[in-house]
């Protein structure tokens, strides 16, 4: 089982990933103010459009993709996917400049991605993130060491409530176990998947930390760096 990843600096994608949104997209863009902000906003709708449009063989701008919330039906806050192709899951994550997109027909995905050069307040994120077994690990570590494996949980829970698509409100980060290659989940919420999320952490470089989770085990992970998002191919 195959999961396929694409990896994009928005600076060098804006530019021509706009030409692959709708004009609402557009102008919801030009509305965001930080620059930053507006560039990885294009960029990854874009990328989700080209994926979609890739495999359903439609125009980008044609690609019809839902936001609507399992959970609570809230129209903009759930899960990403496309309406006409339930069967290709995809995880979207942008952090600093990078957007990373993860689609598979095989398995139900979740993707994650931190710089590792954010500030942090160690002792408050260990607090808020770690589950009483991740504190007694964490307990032993310092400096560097400690931020990398404080940056690794926080991808990997990430990851887990996107592939669910419950986000970070409703499930405490505390309440998930990831300090093995399956999560624990301390109270499942509704809708939380009967088989097991999988744990995989991936290499990405540019200092990032990432992770991704899937329902299969052991996933095969193809990796590819795109200059454009239209280069993107299935
Ligand atoms: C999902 C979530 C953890 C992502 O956090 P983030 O800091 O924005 O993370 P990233 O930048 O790495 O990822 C952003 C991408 O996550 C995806 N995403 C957004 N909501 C998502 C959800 N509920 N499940 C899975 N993926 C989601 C989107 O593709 C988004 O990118 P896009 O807007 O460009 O399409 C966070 O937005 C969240 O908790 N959302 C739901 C909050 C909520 O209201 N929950 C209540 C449910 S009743």
């Amino acid at each position: 089982m195959i999961v396929r990843m694409w990896v994009l600096e928005a600076r060098s994608a804006e530019a021509e990933a706009r030409g692959l949104l709708t004009p609402a997209e557009l102008s919801r863009a030009d509305e965001l103010g930080r620059e930053q902000v507006r560039r990885t906003f294009v960029t990854s709708r874009a990328v989700q459009r080209a994926l979609g449009a890739r495999h359903l063989g439609v125009a980008a701008a044609e690609v019809g993709i839902s936001r609507a919330c399992a959970h609570c039906g809230d129209g903009d806050h759930g899960k990403p996917h496309f309406t006409a192709a339930p069967e290709l899951d995809f995880s979207v994550s942008h952090t600093g400049d990078l957007v990373v997109i993860a689609a598979s027909t095989g398995t139900r995905v979740g993707l994650d991605v931190e710089l590792g050069s954010r500030t942090i307040e160690i002792e408050e994120m260990v607090r808020v993130l770690a589950s009483e077994s991740e504190q007694r690990s964490l307990d032993g570590l310092d400096g560097d060491t400690l931020r990398t494996a404080l940056f690794r949980v926080w991808a990997r829970k990430e990851a887990t409530v996107k592939l669910t698509g419950h986000g970070l409100l409703q499930v405490p980060f505390s309440a998930l176990s990831v300090d093995g290659p399956v999560v624990r989940v301390d109270g499942a919420p509704d809708g939380w998947p009967e088989e097991p999320i999988h744990l995989t952490d991936l290499s990405l470089g540019h200092g990032s930390v990432a992770a991704l989770a899937t329902t299969v085990a052991k996933p095969e992970v193809d990796i590819v760096t795109l200059a454009r998002v239209s280069d993107l191919s299935v």
